[in-house]
């Protein structure tokens, strides 16, 4: 704690760079900057305490300083080990007018390079606040939410439960933290619960986890699901990625991807854009997916669609982006190509099997640098993994650029305003923002890039049914 903030970063003296960066990025999130003007003299966020688990950037610095601009307090913490940007943290931490021997902005709890302790240290400490707990929850990937859950069903119980030889080693650390905690205050979770009005989640993967919780009817407070706005998922998942990926692969190998074959596993959202990515830098791509509508996709935007055991002799690049675990196991990293690169841009590090790797016979970790390593099988050849398997954009380079970041966190602040002021009209469900916000945060970008929208006649309307200002498709459309 400094001048009443507190906060755990790597070097508050980053705070004039990460401001610099911050300031730019202002001008790229054009979302961010009309909300915090509709809203100037309004302050809908007044009274909201808002605990926030996202990537620790830029962007998501200009999305704090957007809810605070809203009258919310914030505690903030990373989402993922790797993916703080420590000038932007430290810039939040000294906040736009104060200096880093006062800081004057947001506690954050957050660093490059954690390790799991420490990583679940700060997603508590995000959690708690003086006296009463956070309000709302704004999460990415729903670690923050699973453990307000897990705490609260463990309290209930009085017992936590002891892991056993399954059990990842994160899980481990969990469990230890969730121990700790039932043991010096039992009902602290409970309470946090209790406190909280609702959560935004940010990713495909959280959201995954909300409708679980859900349908089990174990949801303990309403959600917002910012991830299926069509101007989040269809925009950062897809051409964020296409920006990020080729960035965290450059910044990590250099390698040259023109003329190699990639293979990317999963053509959702994300693997579209991967997919483009690689192949914008003139890539031969092959596609691996479990759903034939995606895999005619992909055989239609002109990717050959193989098994990943077939692809893999002539691969020299393979990218994991389905969200989904046990995608790249340790037989298939060692029957890979020398120095095939690996890596994975879904939300989870259980796509690659890197416990598998660590155990497998023979094998050796060479670090290169940070979040690169090469590993060298028996047979002596090798292959080069990305972040340890974590999200690559994030660890290796800076993740997705501002101005697509402005599309997603406008659907978040959106959100967070909507179940903060409005929580007594929602139930214990998941919810999807309605599509005029959609179509409102669309236009507000649509705009700042030139762009120049055609306006219906009330007879064409009419004709297509729809009203002049919108919204322009039914429910069921999929864009
Ligand atoms: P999605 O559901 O649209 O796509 C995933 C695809 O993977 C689906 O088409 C599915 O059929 C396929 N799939 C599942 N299991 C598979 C398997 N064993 N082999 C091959 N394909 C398989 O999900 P989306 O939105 O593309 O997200 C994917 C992951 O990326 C999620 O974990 C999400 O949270 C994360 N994400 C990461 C971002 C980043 O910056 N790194 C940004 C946005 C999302």
């Amino acid at each position: 704690t400094r001048n009443g903030v507190e906060f755990a970063v790597a070097d508050l003296e980053l705070a004039e760079f990460g401001r610099k960066e911050i300031r730019l990025a202002e001008h790229e999130m054009p979302g961010l900057m009309a909300l915090r003007r509709e809203y100037a003299e309004v302050y809908p966020l007044r009274g909201a305490r808002v605990s926030g688990s996202l990537h620790m950037t830029v962007q998501t610095a200009v999305l704090i300083e957007t809810l605070v601009a809203l009258g919310a307090e914030v505690r903030w913490a990373s989402c993922n080990i790797f993916s703080t940007q420590d000038h932007a943290a430290a810039a939040v931490v000294v906040g736009p007018h104060g200096t880093p021997e006062a800081p004057q902005g947001v506690p954050v709890f957050a660093w490059k390079g954690e390790t799991l302790e420490e990583y679940w240290w700060c997603t508590e400490r995000m959690l708690t606040w003086d006296g009463a707990g956070p309000n709302m929850i704004l999460d990415d990937g729903g670690d923050a939410t699973m453990l307000v859950h897990k705490g609260t069903q463990y309290e209930a119980a009085g017992v936590v439960p002891q892991p056993d030889d399954n059990d990842s080693d994160e899980w481990k650390v969990v469990l230890g933290l969730l121990r700790e905690s039932l043991a010096a205050d039992g009902q602290k979770w409970t309470r946090i619960g209790q406190g909280v009005r609702g959560v935004t989640e940010e990713t495909t993967t959280g959201v995954l986890r909300l409708y679980q919780l859900a349908a089990a009817g174990d949801l303990l407070f309403p959600a917002i699901n910012v991830n299926d706005s069509v101007t989040k998922s269809k925009f950062d998942n897809r051409y964020g990625i296409r920006h990020s990926l080729i960035d965290g692969i450059n910044r990590g190998t250099d390698v040259l991807i023109g003329g190699k074959v990639a293979v990317v596993c999963g053509y959702g959202d994300v693997g579209k854009g991967a997919a483009e990515s690689l192949s914008g830098q003139g890539a031969r791509v092959i596609v691996t997916e479990i759903d034939p509508i995606c895999a005619l996709q992909a055989a239609m935007d002109g990717y050959q669609v193989k098994t990943l055991e077939n692809a893999l002799p002539e691969a020299d690049i393979v990218i994991t982006t389905t969200g989904n675990k046990d995608v790249v196991m340790a037989e298939h990293m060692a029957r890979m190509k020398h120095q095939t690169i690996v890596g994975n841009i879904g939300h989870f590090d259980n796509e690659i099997d890197m416990a598998g790797l660590a155990r497998y016979p023979g094998v050796r970790r060479i670090n290169i640098k940070p979040q690169v390593d090469e590993w060298v099988f028996p047979d002596g050849h090798s292959i080069i993994v990305l972040s340890e398997g974590r999200l690559l954009n994030l660890g290796n380079a800076t993740g997705h650029p501002s101005f697509v970041m402005s599309n997603s966190f406008s659907n978040q602040v959106i959100a967070q305003v909507e179940l903060f002021t409005k929580h007594e009209e929602y139930d214990n469900e998941v919810y999807r923002l309605p599509k005029k916000l959609d179509e409102k945060v669309a236009r507000i970008h649509l705009q700042a890039l030139g762009g120049e929208l055609t306006k219906l006649t009330k007879d064409q309307a009419e004709y297509i049914d729809v009203d002049v200002e919108g919204p322009f498709k039914s429910e069921h459309y999929r864009y």
